[in-house]
């Protein structure tokens, strides 16, 4: 089917608009709406006897796998090994028996990713997906799908697909915590309910558009800009940074925020905007300290956190974003949203080919 731009400027806007409702329609596919409860496929994997997950994809599929760690290892203590597929393929890694291999992957073509599925086949993994193209080549060769239902995606950066990636992460992670005893009944209906809100509290976000806007005008004059972020909003920090780079041409690094003092912050003077992911909920003290360090050093501070956060370490940013308040399970899928912005209005701002940026493609099939 052709699928066209609505009322938006770029493939990119509307499907970063849309992501209120793909994430709805990628919950209610694995949740029981009436019970709150989770409604996964049946899949040939025992969570509660599992050695080890292996993640294993490339580009922002792989910053979705670098969130699910965090989850996997938190909600159900489960080890995880995550990385890009064209290290994996050649570093011939020993994997133990009764492991699972996870693959994420919009496209399903993805050449290294489909390499690592099959090394991980001879070493005897379970192999299990996660794709947006059910008829695609890593869907095949898997053992068992569990779809994103994000719809075609056409700009070359990836923004709904990793948010409905992200989506199916967590539930699984949640399944994978309750066969494993650290999630009753109660916990369970929590959860559920948490992610329910999400596509609600996504359109919050999105309402900041005319904000972010503003920001990303002065962003846009940048030649380097660092990105920060601990826990699961480290992911989020490469993942804004690779958005940025991707279409604005801007030079930007994602760091680990407690990583900085061994490094970026050589970098750090007025020139250089930092945007700090912040939840007030996840490691925040934490991470304003390694923010005070910035400031300390003349950098100039967007801060992306909640009210709480906002009013506890916004006074001496440059600019902040606020977003609702939510928990580690839901903050990956809410603060994609402000970074996908940023990154989006600084490239309109730079007048770059957002949907089409250059050298770079929607899906690499050859290696
Ligand atoms: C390309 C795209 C990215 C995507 C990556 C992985 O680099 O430009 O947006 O994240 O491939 O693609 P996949 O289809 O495997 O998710």
């Amino acid at each position: 089917a052709l699928v066209g731009k609505g009322n938006h400027r770029h493939f990119m806007a509307k499907e970063i608009f849309e992501q209120p409702e793909v994430i709805g329609h990628t919950l209610t596919e694995y949740i029981d709406t009436m019970d709150n409860r989770l409604a996964l496929p049946s899949l040939p994997v025992d969570f509660s006897t599992l050695s080890r997950v292996t993640i294993v994809a490339c580009g922002t599929a792989s910053y979705a796998g670098h969130v699910a760690k965090y989850w996997f290892e938190q909600l159900a203590r489960l080890p995880v090994e995550i990385d890009i597929a064209s290290e994996f393929r050649y570093r011939e890694a020993p994997m133990p028996a009764n492991g699972l291999a996870v693959f994420v992957s919009q496209s399903g073509e993805t050449a290294d990713t489909l390499a690592a599925l099959r090394y991980c086949r001879e070493q005897g993994q379970k192999i299990l997906s996660i794709v947006n193209v059910t008829e695609s080549s890593i869907a095949r060769e898997s053992d068992a799908i569990v779809p994103t239902y994000a719809g075609p995606e056409i700009g070359v950066a990836s923004t709904k697909a990793f948010t409905c990636q992200l989506t199916v992460l967590a539930l699984l992670a949640l399944e994978a915590a309750k066969a494993r005893g650290h999630l009753n009944k109660a916990e369970e209906r929590l959860s559920v309910r948490r992610l329910m809100e999400v596509p609600r509290l996504m359109s919050d976000v999105l309402a900041h558009d005319d904000l972010i806007q503003a920001i990303a005008h002065n962003l846009s004059k940048a030649r380097d800009v660092l990105y920060l972020g601990r826990g699961p909003m480290y992911p989020m920090a490469l993942e804004g940074a690779l958005k940025l780079k991707e279409i604005s041409y801007i030079h930007a690094e994602g760091y680990a925020a407690g990583e900085l003092k061994h490094g970026p912050v050589a970098l750090v003077d007025e020139n250089v905007p930092v945007v700090v992911i912040a939840p007030s909920t996840v490691l925040f003290d934490k991470t304003v300290s390694n923010m005070q360090v910035v400031m300390a050093r003349g950098g100039r501070v967007i801060l992306i956190s909640d009210k709480k956060g906002i009013g506890a370490a916004g006074k001496d940013a440059v600019a902040v974003i606020e977003v609702p308040e939510c928990d580690r399970l839901t903050a990956p899928l809410i603060y994609s949203l402000p970074v996908q912005l940023l990154a989006y209005h600084t490239a309109l701002a730079k007048g770059t080919d957002v949907d089409q940026p250059r050298n770079l493609a929607k899906s690499v099939t050859v290696e």
